[in-house]
């Protein structure tokens, strides 16, 4: 019995995707890249913008075919766009050979519903975004060296474009103990780099009493051994002198932070409920620039949200170019249904698209610059797999977050090597190991 698993989004949808292939290997599936072998095809979804769910749409309705083919094909939609208000009617109206719908609080129900279904029953189940954060699911790893860790589920804030409060509802953090005890035994298993995870994470442990991101992630880097600890998504709002103290005091967290800005004009900032100003994001990064010279510092940013001006438009642009991220994941603001932008007056697709050329062009340049910086510098680099694109070639960061590829075969995979930088190619980089 074979299962496939499509992801869509973010980290945190794949480390979903763990937690199901987790459920799907304990009842004996094996995982496979062909549809035509699979017994179970399942679609992680993510629904931040319009054309993730497009593309989903699109590809649960090529299977159309396969299903009348294979009568015994399970086909499930699970993750955040099955909690969308109106996507579970959409799914269950367009595509009735879809079996299981399940949100992304409910995975823990994706046993029964494969259960149910092979006993002939019709189920579709969703909509319980309240998952109690203790509860923890079997996990099938496919990430060694790194292992994703959640910290917390949902989000409290409620940025006025975005549906993530909606479909993965209220912040809930995790047991301390609870965490540190994954982190423990990941590192028993040989891991050597632990990613914390969460919507949020600089809020964590504001649902418990006495608990909070700083200290969590300094006990979380003393665990005894040679690792490494990243994390994201950290909030601005939230990223305090306590947190950018302990990563620059702990040699073991990376020098790696996420820091999505979204706008750089605090008018937008504000329309968008960001809760901090242009100013107090510069403040930020000036404080982890003189604490950490070298740290890598990534960002979203947005174009077209709006209100958004010519003005504050360039305001992005001139804080992109201030601030000097490594690399940036940039977005065109698309409306999503329940959300409060989604109400206000929108901006025209064209500007919205000359804007975001313009950005990616600029972001480009940077990354490009930066790279070049790295030439004819020894970085350690965790190896993390073999690189397909070049044969004899692997590749793994530096701590700062920088995918370097060198000569070397699997057997270093895990392992820390000193790696001299001698090229780049746009940004990616190239070296040898010392
Ligand atoms: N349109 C475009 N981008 C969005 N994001 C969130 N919601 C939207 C939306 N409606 C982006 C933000 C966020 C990233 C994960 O996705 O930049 O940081
Ligand atoms: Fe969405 Fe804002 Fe929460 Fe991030 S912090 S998940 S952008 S609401």
């Amino acid at each position: 019995m074979f299962y496939k698993i499509n992801t869509y989004g973010c980290q945190m949808n794949v480390h979903e995707s763990e937690k199901i292939a987790g459920i799907l290997e304990n009842l004996g599936y094996k995982a496979t890249n062909e549809d035509s072998l699979a017994d179970i095809i399942l679609f992680n979804t993510c629904c931040i913008r319009e054309n993730a769910e497009d593309k989903l749409f699109g590809n649960v309705g090529a299977l159309k075919q396969l299903k009348k083919e294979k009568k015994d094909l399970i086909i499930a939609v699970v993750g955040c766009m099955t909690q969308q208000e109106g996507k579970a009617s959409i799914l269950r109206q367009k595509y009735p050979y879809v079996d299981i719908v399940l949100g992304t609080s409910n995975l823990e129900m994706l046993e029964d519903a494969i259960n149910s279904i092979r006993r002939k029953k019709h189920i579709v189940s969703i909509v319980d975004p309240t998952m109690d954060a203790d509860k923890t699911l079997p996990i099938y790893r496919t990430s060694y060296p790194n292992a994703w860790v959640n910290i917390m589920y949902g989000c409290n804030n409620f940025c006025t474009y975005c549906i993530v409060p909606y479909v993965r509802g209220r912040e809930r953090s995790r047991k301390e103990v609870d965490i540190l005890d994954d982190c423990k035994k990941l590192l028993d298993e040989g891991y050597r780099e632990i990613t914390l995870l969460g919507q949020n994470v600089d809020s964590y442990g504001s649902d418990l009493k006495g608990f909070n991101f700083s200290s969590l992630l300094y006990k979380v880097a003393n665990l005894g051994g040679e690792y490494r600890v990243r994390f994201m998504t950290s909030h601005p709002k939230d990223f305090n002198d306590d947190t950018i103290a302990v990563i620059s005091e702990n040699e073991n967290i990376c020098k790696n932070i996420h820091l999505p800005v979204q706008s750089g004009s605090t008018a937008v900032l504000k329309a968008m409920n960001r809760k901090y100003t242009r100013e107090s994001y510069l403040n930020i990064i000036d404080k982890i620039r003189k604490q950490m010279p070298e740290c890598g510092i990534t960002s979203d940013i947005m174009v077209g949200f709006p209100t958004e001006t010519n003005e504050d438009y360039l305001d992005t642009l001139t804080l992109t170019e201030q601030v000097r991220f490594s690399n940036a994941f940039t977005f065109v603001y698309s409306p999503r249904v329940g959300t409060p932008a989604a109400k206000m007056v929108q901006i025209p697709d064209e500007i919205k698209k000359e804007r975001v050329t313009k950005l990616v062009d600029l972001q480009n340049r940077i990354s490009k610059e930066i790279s070049l910086e790295y030439i004819g510098k020894t970085k350690e680099i965790l190896v993390e797999d073999i690189n397909p694109k070049y044969e004899g070639m692997v590749c793994g960061r530096t701590d700062s977050g920088r995918l370097v590829t060198f000569n070397g075969s699997s057997d270093l995979i895990g392992t820390f090597q000193n790696v001299k930088i001698t090229h780049s190619q746009s940004s990616a980089l190239f070296g040898e190991m010392e």
